[in-house]
């Protein structure tokens, strides 16, 4: 085997990588862009391995020497490791325990940044060569390392209700933030002009410590409804990380891997924050621009209705149109098949169903769509929060299963409310709204729902695969 397969193989990994890409842009296509993508990193593992036991990875122009025994005994057991918590982990999660899953993992790559930079470091001390450029290189990888490491672990306590989800507002936030950037600028300049002896592991640890701080606090001052930016801004920053570990080890393929991870990561941020009516900037700055004040919990709205699951079965047997919006709370109850099921029923009988998705109902992008297609709704009926706002007033019911943030007319109609600004789904606006949870308690973002108390509005309590479950008997 020669140093060119080994880079031939690059490539074509690094192409399946992007057919990857572009097939987990659609429904249709998804289930192939994941294969293709498991694929290429299993080609990745493999010639990455082989070339580093047969000492064929291209060192910079140092020695290419094959790994020793304990080497490939180390790696081996690294594999094997890394596969057991892989495999379990990937069994046993819960659909609704998947972004702190994902969370916990950006920081690993978090974390291995760090490892792969203070490993560079310290084979530079032993060999006594320091070049300016690569020092520079080590730096920033671990400084992004560092930084995704501890705002994702903030991230998963967050995502996992182990600390509240409300943002820390310390005093001058921004400018702590502001000034921890401009530290890491200038502990850079003086890393890449002094990086040897002790004035560098003072300036790389200081750096560190600083990182680690940064990440920490970036994360804990973004409020609840900013989470969904903040995980696929971490996404990406753990690109750039495996980016820049990949110029320490001079690695072209985790160079390519990383960038598309980190390029697709901050594109879909983007698209996140602006179909949330966010600044990209403010959010990814730790929260800057906001208060951190959690409003709107005093206010009295009145008296809530209550509805039986009876009644909601009249209801939609003289329906013409139904429009299902389901949240978070569907996925807790595991109601999606239930739901699929009185979509089918329904349609039988000759009523319009559709589904309004919102783009951050539940915990993930694209937690909703998962499970209707797991629970085989037809993607035709599936239409965007853009695709349906509009055909709300003409709806006769609408039934809101476990979603409350993504359909709380505060956002549209209270400036002073938390989630002000944010685009929902105007439920309100139809005729009938039937909302299943299992009590009045608010939603992720900690924010009353008026929606709960209009005129129009009727609670149906109860788990939703249960309430769901009792609505098809009746029908
Ligand atoms: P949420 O606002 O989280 O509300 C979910 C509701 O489901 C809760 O009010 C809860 O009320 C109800 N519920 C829970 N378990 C239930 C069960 N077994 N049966 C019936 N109802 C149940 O949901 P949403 O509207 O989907 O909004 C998502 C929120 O999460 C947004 O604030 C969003 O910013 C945030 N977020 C989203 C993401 C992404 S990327 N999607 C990531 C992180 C955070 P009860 O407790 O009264 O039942």
């Amino acid at each position: 085997m020669s140093l060119s397969l080994v880079t031939g193989s690059y490539i074509i990994a690094g192409l399946l990588f992007i057919l990857a890409l572009a097939g987990l842009s659609k429904h249709e296509t998804s289930m192939r862009g994941n294969t293709l993508g498991a694929i290429g990193m299993g080609v990745a593992l493999l010639f990455v391995i082989l070339g580093v036991v047969l000492g064929l990875t291209d060192n910079g122009g140092s020695a290419q020497v094959a790994a020793p025994p304990w080497a490939i005994g180390a790696i081996v057991l690294a594999l094997i490791i890394g596969a057991i918590i892989g495999i379990t982990k990937a069994q046993r999660v819960e659909m609704t325990g998947m972004p702190e899953l994902i969370a916990l993992f950006h920081s690993f790559v978090g974390l291995a940044a760090v490892l792969v930079g203070w490993t560079s470091y310290y084979h530079n001390v032993a060999s006594g060569h320091f070049d300016a450029l690569h020092s520079g290189e080590l730096f920033v990888g671990i400084f992004i390392g560092a930084v995704t490491f501890t705002g994702s672990i903030v991230a998963y306590l967050k995502l996992s209700a182990k600390i509240k989800s409300a943002p820390l507002t310390l005093p001058g936030h921004n400018l702590l933030n502001l000034g921890a950037i401009v530290a890491f600028l200038v502990l850079t300049v003086c890393f890449v002009l002094y990086p040897a002896g002790s004035n560098g592991l003072i300036l790389i640890s200081a750096m560190t410590l600083l990182a680690l701080l940064l990440g920490l606090h970036l994360v804990a001052s973004i409020g609840g409804g900013d989470m969904p930016v903040v995980i696929s801004m971490l996404n990406s920053y753990s690109g750039w990380a495996a980016a820049a570990a990949g110029f320490t080890l001079n690695n072209d393929l985790l160079i390519i891997t990383g960038a598309l991870v980190g390029s697709s990561g901050a594109y879909l941020s983007f698209i996140m924050c602006k179909a949330m009516n966010r600044s990209f900037i403010s959010v990814i700055a730790g929260g800057f621009g906001s208060d951190g004040a959690v409003k709107g919990e005093e206010k009295d709205y009145g008296e809530h209705r209550e509805i039986s699951a009876v009644e909601v079965a009249e209801l939609l047997r003289s329906a013409s149109s139904v429009v299902i919006t389901p949240g978070y709370g569907m996925a807790v109850a595991q109601a999606q098949s239930a739901v699929a099921d009185l979509t089918s029923k329904l349609r039988a009988k000759g009523v319009e169903v559709r589904f309004g998705i919102h783009p951050v109902a539940g915990r993930l992008p694209g937690h909703m769509n998962v499970l209707l297609a797991e629970a085989k709704v037809p993607y035709d009926i599936v239409l965007e929060m853009e695709e349906i706002n509009d055909d709300l007033a003409d709806t006769e019911v609408v039934l809101v299963i476990g979603a409350n943030d993504t359909v709380n007319p505060a956002a549209a109609e209270d400036p002073a409310s938390p989630i002000a600004g944010m685009p929902v789904l105007e439920v309100w606006k139809a005729a009938q709204v039937i909302v299943f949870k299992r009590s009045m308690a608010t939603g992720y973002a900690g924010v009353q729902n008026p929606l709960f108390f209009k005129e129009n509005a009727s609670m149906l309590f109860g788990d939703a695969k249960e309430r769901v479950e009792d609505i098809i008997k009746e029908l």
